[in-house]
């Protein structure tokens, strides 16, 4: 008997049975289990063991918190990945209801990417909630709005850098005044221009920079925009005669179009477009416009972020160096469509061939619906924002938005249960085809706390919850809360 038994667990490769102790339950066996070993190459074994999660990327990068998974350090670097080929492009799109965190990651990656060579740009900071931030590492700060001292001027000229002859750095000049100026005549009237006010904006144009020949200790001469919408209206008989029409042809279609000009250094936006020019130094490590304090119409706070925009591409056509373009709570931009256009063009621009300049540019949203909502003639655009982010950082959302969010990213099944269930600061990060949970860490006694901070009446409650995301969004579309502008008048 005793043989057989020993026989058969000789034959089913059983170790030697223990007994159990004696009493209630006894005779319990155990067996040792005995696996064969498994011999795989660390490619396979993700397959062949379940539980291996994701290795990173091999790529340096900035921290941004910890691997849910892993538990391992999460780095993020658009620009080394998008080097190391783990990226088609450096673009970020960032979603999340009110306080899940958003602009908390965004300051602290841009203050953490410096350490990597990334500078950031800010062409319209609409909460003025990146001013500590800017304080805080020497950027540049441009606060627009009544009394503020400084203005944006739409003819503002950088000094020629050393590495570019007159010629190009002229021509880009124009090129560049002349994009702009038409786009902010085309958001003051509300339509596009006709051709004949085109031509007169060339003109005026044209003549401002006739009579000023041109550079003067390597930079193009500054004119302001009270004596551009003069010459609007006003045009000389020069400017007639190189069109060639009539003079008072001329100034007739320019009328119109001459007054909208006039209005933006006389009404609800006196002193920001007029006065000193402020200053942009690109060798400072970031630069941030802040329009929080401008209080104007839809279409004036427009013109701001248009100029601020374009002075922003200035700056990154004229420098050589890493930038990340930051669009914070960008459904504000999304209304206006050659605003879109714009941070779309900026977008593709983003893939220079050279490696060690380009921009990244990095959206965030509250819902990936704001994009779907936009106005029909800009839809298009809009979605195709969202298209040229390879990288989606995703923070909770409402449960009405979760197939939305789903289908649109490619989210599986369970990514898409998670989306609601996100607690603050945690995030689906989807980098090219790959997933990550994150929590973003910032630690409490550390000097990012404070810039972290939008609203310094919460004291030392931990998170901000918001209730009801929609009613909050909606008081926030309404017409400015109070509360997010408060923090930075008291912090100044
Ligand atoms: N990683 C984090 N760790 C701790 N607190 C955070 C973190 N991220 C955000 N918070 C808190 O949440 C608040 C709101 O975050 P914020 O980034 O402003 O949200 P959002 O921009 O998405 O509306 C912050 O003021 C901060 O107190
Ligand atoms: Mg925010």
């Amino acid at each position: 008997m005793d043989d057989t038994i020993t026989e058969i667990a000789a034959a089913l490769d059983l170790a030697p049975t223990g007994r159990g102790p004696a009493g209630p339950a006894a005779g319990r066996v155990f067996h040792r289990m005995r696996l064969r070993a498994q011999e795989e190459t660390t490619a396979q074994i993700a397959g062949t063991y379940p539980f291996v999660a994701e290795r990173g990327f091999q790529a340096d990068g900035a921290y941004i918190g910890r691997d849910r998974f892993t538990r391992g350090a999460f780095t993020y670097d658009p620009f080394e990945l998008y080097r190391a080929g783990l990226l088609p492009n450096p673009n970020v799109g960032i979603f999340g209801t009110i306080g899940s965190g958003k602009s908390s990651l965004i300051k602290t990656m841009a203050l953490r990417l410096l350490a990597f060579g990334v500078r950031f740009v800010v062409p319209a900071d609409t909460k003025g909630e990146m001013a500590r931030l800017a304080r805080a590492v020497g950027a540049t700060l441009v606060q627009l709005g009544p009394g503020m001292g400084k203005a944006l001027n739409p003819l503002y000229a950088p000094p020629m850098p050393a590495r570019m002859d007159d010629r190009t750095y002229i021509e880009l000049m124009e090129q560049q005044r002349l994009l702009l100026l038409t786009a902010l005549g085309a958001t003051a009237s509300g339509r596009p221009l006709t051709a004949r006010e085109e031509t007169g904006v060339e003109q005026a144009l044209a003549q401002l920079t006739r009579q000023a020949d041109h550079i003067e200790a390597g930079r193009m001469r500054q004119p302001n925009l009270a004596e551009f919408s003069d010459l609007l209206l006003n045009p000389t008989q020069d400017m007639a005669d190189s069109i060639p029409v009539p003079l008072s042809v001329l100034t007739d279609d320019c009328l119109d179009l001459a007054l909208r000009f006039r209005a933006m250094i006389k009404g609800s936006l006196k002193g920001v477009f007029d006065g000193e020019t402020a200053e942009v130094d690109w060798n400072k490590p970031g630069v941030v416009i802040d329009i929080s304090r401008i209080r104007a119409s839809d279409a004036g706070v427009a013109l701001t972020m248009t100029c601020g925009q374009a002075l922003v591409d200035q700056i990154l056509t004229f420098s050589d160096h890493q930038w990340v373009r930051i669009l914070d709570e960008c459904w504000r931009q999304i209304r206006y469509p050659h605003i879109v256009r714009r941070i779309s063009e900026g977008q593709k621009l983003a893939r220079g061939d050279d490696v060690t300049s380009g921009s990244a540019t990095l959206i965030s949203l509250h819902r990936i619906s704001d994009l779907m909502g936009a106005a029909p003639e800009v839809r298009e655009l809009a979605l195709g924002l969202l298209a040229d982010c390879s990288t989606r950082i995703i923070y909770n959302q409402a449960d009405d938005q979760v197939p939305i969010t789903q289908s649109t990213l490619n989210l599986t099944d369970i990514e898409g249960e998670l989306l609601p269930r996100l607690p603050q600061a945690t995030a689906l990060w989807k980098v090219a085809q790959r997933s990550f949970l994150v929590d973003h860490t910032v630690l409490r006694d550390g000097y990012e706390w404070d810039l972290i901070q939008t609203d310094s009446r919460m004291g030392t409650r931990k998170y901000e919850t918001v209730e009801d995301p929609d009613a909050a969004m909606a008081e926030e579309l309404s017409g400015a809360p109070s509360a997010a502008r408060e923090p930075e008048a008291g912090a100044a």
